[in-house]
């Protein structure tokens, strides 16, 4: 089991990948951005979750710099986004992320989603299309690990009619009572590593009573209850956080054990987070 936040998973390529993540969806870009991800880095975080979608890769690249920490010691993780499916298009659109984070090579970069609106009448045929510029870039070694995000199983079947390279990752929404079973299993019998966005279902995990129970009981949060179930679970969390005490929170995860049973009563929780909705119908 992990014993801290820069102990690392193993991806099928042999790429270490630190086991929590700072997640940066909904963090603005600009001051927030950069104080809440120097904040991470400072107080030990080595891993830190963007996206294009996200909109703020340059405060990400700017608080990196602030850090002082080396580039190499960093996990950057970034996603393409929707609107930029296709080979031309994601080659382009990788340069411009690598500019916006002024850095020389991405650690993981991820298909954001299976099926834009788009390209809603061709995705397979695009998501072949943009996997081989994701190949190519892995290849060349300007990303050192590629993958997926929000895939089902039917993506990942239909994207490996044509891939050369497995993807090393999927991270979709994984959080109590949202385990995604099939997909898990799918994913894990390619050896994809599960990393586990919205860990804290978005804030929705703190009214449920059970939750409540389980933090009394091991005298932890609530937060700290989701994550360190998320590591023990084997996926990998992305708590994000704008607040620097909390930050602090979400990584103080290793001096405690769920048992087996609490493990399993939290992954039984069904729905009291919400679930994760239907990636063939978002409307973006
Ligand atoms: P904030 O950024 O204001 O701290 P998720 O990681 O599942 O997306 O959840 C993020 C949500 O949970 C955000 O609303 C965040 O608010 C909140 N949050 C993050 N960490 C904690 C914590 N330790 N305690 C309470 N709320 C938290």
């Amino acid at each position: 089991m992990m014993k801290s936040v820069t102990d690392a998973y193993t991806l099928s390529n042999g790429v270490k990948i630190p086991c929590i993540g700072f997640g940066t969806w909904q963090v603005e870009n600009g001051q927030q951005a950069v104080s809440s991800v120097l904040s991470a880095i400072e107080l030990g975080y080595r891993h830190i979750d963007t996206a294009q979608g996200y909109g703020n890769e340059e405060s990400v690249g700017e608080a990196v710099k602030k850090s002082g920490v080396k580039r190499e010691e960093l996990f950057i993780t970034s996603k393409l986004w929707n609107a930029e499916h296709g080979y031309e298009r994601t080659l382009a659109a990788f340069e411009k992320t690598m500019r916006k984070l002024d850095m020389e090579y991405l650690d993981l970069f991820l298909i954001h989603w299976p099926n834009p609106i788009a390209f809603r009448d061709r995705w397979q045929e695009t998501n072949a299309e943009t996997w081989k510029a994701f190949e190519e870039l892995y290849k060349a070694g300007r990303i050192r690990s590629i993958g997926l995000s929000n895939f089902r199983r039917h993506h990942i079947e239909a994207l490996l009619k044509t891939a050369a390279v497995t993807p090393m990752v999927n991270q979709i929404r994984l959080c109590p009572g949202d385990t995604q079973d099939e997909v898990v299993d799918y994913s894990r019998s390619l050896n994809m590593l599960l990393e586990a966005y919205s860990p804290l279902g978005v804030g929705k995990i703190f009214g449920i009573p059970e939750m409540k129970e389980l933090a009394a009981k091991y005298g932890k949060t609530i937060a700290q209850i989701a994550i360190r179930w998320s590591l023990q679970r084997g996926y990998l969390p992305l708590p994000k956080s704008t607040h620097t005490d909390r930050i602090k929170e979400n990584m103080q995860v290793f001096d405690f054990e769920l048992a087996d049973a609490d493990v399993e009563l939290i992954a039984d929780l069904k729905g009291a987070a919400g679930y994760s909705g239907d990636p063939d119908t978002v409307e973006f």
